[in-house]
């Protein structure tokens, strides 16, 4: 696409909000690094709660774009946001640089799916800002090239992002598959350590990909496990999904645990939970676990359990927290004072 230069408005400024979401058929691998092409598709739940909200601001006196990150200039997202709003800029013909301004609600970078709601709050406030109006499926595809599960925190509830089969990466995007209040799940977060990951998704994914012997199983196997979810939540089964979305958790950590070095994202606290989990399962409480690339436990469970799931994490040794929240909506504008305000 050519690139012309265009007058922006001075006010060409928009916010919006996203929230961050779990995988329960995990994503890990990918078939393109730069366009983040995963090998496999995946499912996931949106959380409510949780948010990030991001303002844009394309102005034609800024010389290069700018990042603040919960009150703090971070260079080394940068680069990523950057590359994110170019897609935009070049749907726009404009090169204005952009000043973003994102905050979190919850610790960024430990395993809670900050990026996703972060670049899926970006694509769609730098949507709004430059007046492109592109279709869902779009920002679904600009969010998945800053970071791959972004794709799905474009919309709510529970969440499809498909493999897709072209090289340009173009049907590689996320769909709602089932809205939240269809399926009221509850969501307790066990917070096990709050310092930053060791090593990063496309990091521990590249190594697996390179060194795990499990890898072509994992790929031949993920189909079957879509399909089971997908009849899950349809039905509204929880057994079902409770018992793929465990079986999906583990098999990834198997997968990644089996690359050269392996890749141990758990500590003691994580397989307590684990373990905790099972145990209120086994008594008949209707809950199972989810973990993704860091130690943190995310436990699921139907409305009625909550209270008691978030009351047993809190009680496992090494458990520092235990955040609670609900499924939610899709990305959504919000006014640039809601994204700012303190
Ligand atoms: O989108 P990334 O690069 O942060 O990778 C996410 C990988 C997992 O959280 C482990 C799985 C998933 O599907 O979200």
């Amino acid at each position: 696409m050519s690139v012309m230069s265009t007058t922006l408005d001075t006010d060409a400024i928009a916010a919006a909000q996203a929230h961050p979401n779990i995988a329960l058929i995990k994503y890990w691998g990918k078939r393109d690094v730069p366009l983040n092409l995963p090998v496999v598709g995946s499912l996931s739940i949106t959380l409510d709660t949780l948010w990030t909200r991001t303002s844009v601001r394309f102005g034609t006196d800024l010389s290069a774009d700018r990042l603040s990150l919960n009150g703090r200039e971070d260079a080394k997202q940068l680069r990523k946001v950057s590359a994110c709003l170019d897609l935009l800029r070049a749907r726009a013909g404009t090169q204005a640089r952009a000043e973003v301004v994102s905050r979190n609600n919850f610790p960024t970078g430990a395993g809670l799916a900050s990026s996703a709601s972060g670049f899926a709050a970006l694509v769609m406030a730098a949507d709004a800002a430059l007046g492109l109006g592109l279709p869902h499926a779009t920002l679904s595809e600009f969010a998945r090239r800053g970071s791959g599960s972004a794709s799905r925190s474009i919309f709510g509830g529970y969440v499809e992002w498909a493999l897709g089969e072209r090289a340009d990466g173009e049907d590689s995007v996320a769909r709602p598959i089932l809205d939240a209040d269809a399926w009221p799940l509850r969501v307790a977060v066990a917070i096990t350590s709050t310092a930053e990951k060791a090593i990063g998704s496309t990091e521990g994914m590249n190594r697996t990909a390179e060194t795990s012997p499990y890898q072509r199983a994992w790929i031949d196997t993920q189909e079957a496990d879509l399909a089971d979810a997908r009849a899950a939540i349809v039905a509204r089964d929880f057994e079902r999904l409770a018992d793929i979305s465990e079986f999906s958790c583990l098999k990834m950590h198997a997968l990644a645990m089996a690359a050269k070095p392996g890749l141990l994202y758990w500590n003691a606290a994580t397989v307590a939970a684990m373990h905790a989990v099972r145990a209120l399962r086994a008594s008949g409480v209707p809950v199972f676990f989810t973990i993704d690339a860091g130690p943190q436990v995310k436990a699921i469970c139907l409305p009625e359990a909550a209270g008691q799931v978030a009351a047993a994490l809190r009680e496992v040794p090494g458990v520092l927290s235990v955040l609670e929240t609900g499924l939610g909506g899709a990305a959504m504008r919000i006014p640039v004072a809601d994204a700012v305000a303190a």
